[in-house]
């Protein structure tokens, strides 16, 4: 294998860049040429390729965002994409590719493999809800957002005594919203995963905490509980009792306690900014290991984090884990938060 292509896809995350960076860097270092496809499977299918040197990825490591850009390609998805994605990879005389998005990303990738493109994915999203790997590049720069955003909620609950109603990015997945609920020490968080009652584990938590002489609330809502997704066992039950929004949940706490509520919707600011050292030294870590598997000839796998050691596993294995949701630390944070 002479040329290894890289691209980024799915939502952006904070260290795509920073293993974008590690990917080149390595990958010049062991003799391959290295070329940067833009748009994700975009930039496969429509020859939107630039090669990349060292100098290409200075100044990389510490910002946020992927200057490769990013998308969600539907084309991809048809044999007729993959086939012209494949007719491409020919062209630019590119032979392995590192894709770095979600588990989406990770399908297209298996498809390239299945046309002899070898490739290798890395888990680059802020939602941690990559099955197969404990751990995501942009987690921690994200969840480090929210603790900033919800520490300066707090900061304004407290003087007015209100109750802030925090929306929280994971259309899939409360991973960010346990996470930050542990390290905020929120009043009450709601979460795709685990099923809630408006009464038991609002209006209860509050009374709990105004109990123990509080004036001022924070509810984290991860926004899987608005969307009619697979994951979200709360969809049904936020339609009928009319909490359907932030905005109509924070109403709702506030008609049912009297305590003013207002809504904060984070939303993309959570996947912007510098990445944490946690996701830049993850990032470096994970790209110089995909390089090392191209290397060798191993494809169609999966980089991943278990037990805090980089490993990886073939891709096709990986897609089909299951990752339960932390039922243990989503009930430690509800019995020490009040
Ligand atoms: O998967 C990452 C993520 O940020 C989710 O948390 C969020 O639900 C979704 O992407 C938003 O997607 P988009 O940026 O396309 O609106």
């Amino acid at each position: 294998m002479k040329t290894i292509g890289i691209l980024t896809s799915g939502g952006d995350s904070q260290g795509m860049n920073a293993a974008t960076r590690a990917v080149t860097r390595k990958a010049l270092d062991e003799g391959f040429r290295v070329m940067g496809i833009k748009k994700g499977y975009n930039g496969l299918i429509n020859g939107e390729i630039e090669e990349l040197f060292a100098s290409s990825v200075s100044g990389k490591l510490s910002r946020g965002g992927t200057f490769l850009q990013t998308a969600r390609c539907l084309e991809f998805k048809e044999e007729a994409g993959i086939l012209k994605a494949v007719e491409t990879c020919k062209e630019f005389g590119i032979e392995g590719i590192v894709v770095i998005g979600g588990d989406g990303s990770f399908r297209g990738a298996r498809d390239l493999c299945l046309h002899g493109i070898k490739c290798v994915a890395l888990p680059g999203t802020i939602d941690n809800d990559i099955v197969c790997s404990d751990y995501t590049i942009g987690f921690d720069t994200a969840l480090n957002i929210v603790v900033e955003m919800v520490d300066r909620l707090r900061d304004t609950c407290e003087s007015h005594d209100r109750c802030s109603v925090v929306q929280i990015m994971g259309k899939n997945a409360g991973w960010v919203t346990l996470e930050s609920s542990i390290s905020t020490g929120a009043t009450a968080m709601v979460v795709p995963e685990v099923e809630f009652d408006f009464e038991r584990d609002i209006v209860q938590r509050i009374r709990k905490s105004q109990a123990l002489g509080k004036n001022h609330f924070i509810i984290l809502v991860s926004e899987g509980v608005f969307f009619d997704v697979p994951s979200n066992k709360n969809y049904k039950y936020v339609k009928e009792h009319g909490i359907d929004s932030a905005a109509a949940f924070a109403a709702k706490v506030q008609q049912m306690t009297g305590v003013e509520a207002r809504e904060a919707i984070l939303g993309h600011v959570q996947r912007g900014g510098s990445p944490t050292a946690r996701d830049r030294i993850i990032a470096t870590e994970m790209g110089n290991y995909a390089v090392g598997l191209l290397k060798n000839g191993i494809s169609n796998r999966v980089v991943v984090m278990k037990d805090n050691k980089i490993t990886d596993y073939d891709i096709l294995e990986a897609l089909q884990m299951k990752k339960p949701f932390d039922r243990e630390r989503f009930n430690m944070a509800n019995a020490i938060n009040i």
